[in-house]
C-alpha cells in the first residue's frame, strides 16, 4: 500500500480551527462547489491535512501489521510552514514541534512497540492543539489506536 498523500481526503475533511456545525459547513460547502472554488488553507493547515491522513494509513498498518516504511521527511516543515496566523510560531509551538517529531520518528525506529509510540506521537498532536488549535481535537483522538 502507498502512504500518499491523498488531496481528495483533505478536500473532504476539511474543518479548520473553529468549530463550525455541520450544518453551516453544508451551506459553505454547497456555495463554494456551485462556484468551483477552493478553501484558501494555509500552508500549515494543508501539511496537518497531510499528516492527518498520512497517519491514518500508518494506523491501518500498525494495526495490519504491515511494515512501516520510514519517517516522512515533509513533516520536517513544520518548523517552517507559513500558519494563518503567524503569531502561533511562539516558543510553545517551536518545542512542541520538536516533540512531535521525535515522536513521529520513534515509531519507526522501535517497530516491536509500534502501537504504544503511536498513541505517544497522537498525544502530542493533542498536546499542541490543547493550545493552539482546539478545533480539530475531536477528529485526532480518532486515530488513536484501542
Ligand atoms: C506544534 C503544534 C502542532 C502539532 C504538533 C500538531 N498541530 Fe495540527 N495544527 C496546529 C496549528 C497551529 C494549526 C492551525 C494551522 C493554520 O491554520 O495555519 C493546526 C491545524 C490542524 C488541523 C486543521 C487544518 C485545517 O484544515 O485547517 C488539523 C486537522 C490538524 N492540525 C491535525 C493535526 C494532527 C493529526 C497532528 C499530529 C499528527 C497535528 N495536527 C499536530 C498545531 C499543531
Amino acid at each position: 500500500m502507498k502512504l500518499a498523500f491523498n488531496l481528495l481526503v483533505i478536500a473532504l475533511f476539511f474543518v479548520g480551527c473553529n468549530k463550525q456545525t455541520e450544518e453551516k459547513k453544508a451551506t459553505k460547502e454547497t456555495e463554494k462547489s456551485s462556484k468551483f472554488q477552493m478553501y484558501q488553507m494555509s500552508e500549515m493547515a494543508a501539511l496537518m491535512e497531510q499528516m492527518y491522513a498520512y497517519n491514518t494509513q500508518l494506523k491501518e498498518r500498525i494495526i495490519a501489521k504491515d511494515s512501516l516504511d520510514s519517517y516522512p521527511v515533509a513533516f520536517d516543515k513544520l518548523h517552517t510552514a507559513i500558519l494563518t496566523d503567524a503569531s502561533d510560531r511562539d516558543a510553545f509551538f517551536n518545542e512542541q514541534a520538536y516533540k512531535f517529531i521525535a515522536a513521529q520518528k520513534k515509531i519507526y525506529q522501535e517497530p516491536s512497540n509500534a502501537k504504544e509510540n503511536f498513541n505517544k506521537m497522537v498525544n502530542q498532536c493533542l498536546e499542541c492543539h490543547s493550545k493552539k488549535c482546539g478545533g480539530p481535537i475531536p477528529r485526532i483522538k480518532k486515530l488513536l489506536i484501542p
